[in-house]
């Protein structure tokens, strides 16, 4: 959830400071801040609430100001962004925090959960100048020291409980940082020009090629041109592993957001999805992992997710059981944690996860696998937490997503899916012409993506037509209803306007109290067999001056019903699926746009979820 970056060389890093800050613009975060520490253990420390950029700028004044006076050949820095989750989001909770005779720095990701017995046990001794968990550390590190920072470090993390990251510099030896890792990840790379540290794999993964990621209970000892890597106190060797596919970011090009541009690749990341994967010439689907996994004895897939991760994994059950007549359960993965775990030796255990590094979804991994069960993830960032603690696991190519909000990257794990469910079909009772049929299908889907977003001009007018409402009703039926839960969260955290998604079927027995001229109702009607009885549903609104924005087929022979309407390419109610999502995607942005909302930032969210 936050970032951490370490740096140890003496090179006049002035230039690249600012240049890496501004590299984290895509996380959006409560706050950041950085220490840099020279030989003559000179230090400058910087905070700022808000995004990176004003860090960054203070940094630039700072380099402007003293760029005479001051060499910036300093030997080290920490930087980190602050999501908050002790103490408010203000200057004095910013990390770094430091030791009471500020020698110690430290940033943190993550919670301290036992912070405040060890806050009390230390108050006589120290003042708190911040509400964090993670200054307690600082205190605690300095109250314990020994002489030696790691074997310091070593006793102060048997104290500490719950994931954390933490990294720590002593002013007096700025050529050393210590980082330990559990739960939070942790990645660290020798470059020509420094020993590099990080949280994240995507951030700075135009700086290296390759870097060794740290496993849970890990150490990294960097002193100066070289690190040392310790489990359990005891030195380990690992050798460094290829960074994979994790494309560097890329600009924004003339989209208003990364989240419009994301959306607007859509079209691209489903080839990439299905690409190596389908051969559409002969109409089949081929994926060694894939068809390992079909073979294997399975009666049963239980998808564990979070979030828009979780609407997605709502449509992969529709898939398992309509395609290869495997019963599919779907857990949340907070509930899953919170409900009693009976383990089932011929269930498949699938975690969805774009960032591969939500501590609920982690944590629902790791009590599965102490039960021997078989594990399959499907995320997007390769080398996660997740993705190396599966079985087995595929990418979903979405490329990386910038945007908080996540679009294009559920369209891909709904296309992973889908691939799952057909390829376990074909071993199961699915027939070959079905599955040719469905290829065919997927062939044209890219295209009709695109269709839907040349409609962009279009939906934005609508948006902006119901961009004063407060409320909004998002119906659907049978599979439409993983989309309609994912159009109204994408409603929430991208315009911060409540919606609320329902059953068309269950309106009338309560919710259609709600309806009024005062409270529109967005309904996902594709054509199929649910259609007619959705018009009924959607009559029932209209009987109370209730207005609808339908998401619908072109071909709809009661467009009369709509107060007003986006038609989308007329397909297959599979297809539906990926062109509504689409559609809605769009809505929503252009929704949050007109109210001004900092799309790619949401307020009060993060990218990855890295704390239960
Ligand atoms: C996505 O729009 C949300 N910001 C959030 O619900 C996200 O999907 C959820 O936190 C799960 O993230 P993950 O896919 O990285 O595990
Ligand atoms: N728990 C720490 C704080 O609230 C760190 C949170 C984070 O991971 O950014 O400051």
């Amino acid at each position: 959830m936050c970032w951490i970056f370490a740096y140890v060389w003496t090179e006049d890093c002035r230039k690249n400071l600012v240049e890496w800050l501004r590299m984290l613009e895509y996380r959006w975060y409560d706050s950041a801040g950085l220490i840099c520490v020279w030989e003559e253990k000179e230090i400058f420390l910087e905070k700022a609430v808000g995004r990176v950029s004003a860090l960054a700028s203070k940094v630039d004044e700072k380099i402007e100001k003293e760029k005479n006076e001051q060499s910036w050949l300093f030997t080290s820095w920490i930087a980190h962004t602050r999501w908050a989750t002790h103490g408010g989001v203000t200057e004095s909770n910013t990390h770094p925090h430091y030791s009471g005779s500020q020698r110690f720095y430290i940033v943190h990701n993550g919670i301290i959960e036992n912070y405040k017995e060890l806050k009390k046990s230390l108050e006589t001794k120290y003042t708190y100048y911040s509400e964090t968990d993670t200054e307690v550390v600082a205190k605690l590190i300095e109250d314990m020291y020994d002489g030696n920072l790691k074997s310091t470090i070593e006793k102060v993390s048997e104290k500490l409980t719950w994931a954390y990251s933490l990294a720590v510099i002593d002013v007096q030896h700025p050529e050393h940082i210590i980082a330990i890792k559990l739960w939070s990840p942790l990645i660290v790379w020798k470059g020509e020009n420094g020993v590099y540290l990080s949280s994240d794999i995507n951030a700075l993964s135009q700086l290296t090629e390759s870097f060794t990621i740290l496993e849970d209970n890990e150490m990294v000892v960097i002193e100066s041109k070289k690190y040392h890597i310790y489990m359990a106190w005891e030195r380990v060797q690992r050798e460094a592993e290829e960074v994979g596919e994790v494309s560097s970011m890329s600009e924004l090009w003339d989209f208003s957001s990364f989240t419009e541009k994301e959306i607007f690749e859509i079209p691209s990341i489903l080839e990439n999805v299905f690409s190596g994967r389908i051969n559409f010439e002969e109409k089949i689907i081929h994926n060694e992992t894939l068809e390992v996994l079909a073979e294997e004895e399975i009666e049963k897939i239980c998808i564990i997710a979070s979030g828009s991760s979780s609407f997605a994994w709502w449509v992969g059950g529709y898939f398992f059981r309509k395609y290869a007549g495997v019963p599919c359960e779907t857990i949340i993965s907070s509930e899953f944690l919170a409900d009693i775990f009976l383990p089932e030796k011929k269930t498949l255990y699938v975690f969805l996860s774009q960032s591969g590094e939500t501590a609920d979804v982690r944590e629902s991994m790791k009590i599965v696998k102490a039960k021997g069960c078989k594990t399959f993830g499907i995320v997007n960032v390769v080398g996660s937490t997740i993705a190396r603690m599966s079985d087995a696991w595929l990418f979903s190519h979405a490329g990386i997503e910038v945007g908080v909000a996540s679009t294009k990257n559920v369209i891909a794990q709904v296309g992973v899916l889908l691939l799952m469910a057909l390829s376990f079909g074909s071993k199961r009772n699915l027939q070959i012409s079905e599955i040719r049929d469905i290829i065919t299908e997927l062939a044209s889907l890219p295209d009709k993506i695109q269709e839907v977003c040349l409609k962009a001009p279009h939906i934005r007018k609508l948006s902006e037509k119901y961009a004063h409402y407060k409320h909004f009703f998002v119906l659907w039926r049978n599979m439409m209803y993983p989309v309609a839960l994912e159009a109204s969260l994408k409603i929430k955290e991208l315009s911060y306007v409540h919606s609320e998604a329902y059953s068309a079927w269950e309106l009338k027995h309560g919710p259609l109290a709600l309806v009024s001229p005062e409270f529109p109702t967005i309904v996902f009607n594709p054509s199929g067999k649910h259609y007619h009885k959705t018009i009924s549903n959607i009559e029932e609104v209209r009987a109370r001056e209730g207005k609808i924005l339908g998401f619908i087929s072109k071909n709809d022979t009661h467009k009369e019903v709509y107060t007003d309407c986006i038609e989308l390419p007329d397909t297959s109610e599979l297809l539906s699926v990926f062109t509504s999502l689409t559609a809605s995607y769009l809505f929503a942005l252009y929704l949050a746009e007109k109210l001004w909302r900092d799309v790619d930032k949401p307020r009060n969210l993060a990218k990855s979820v890295t704390v239960e």
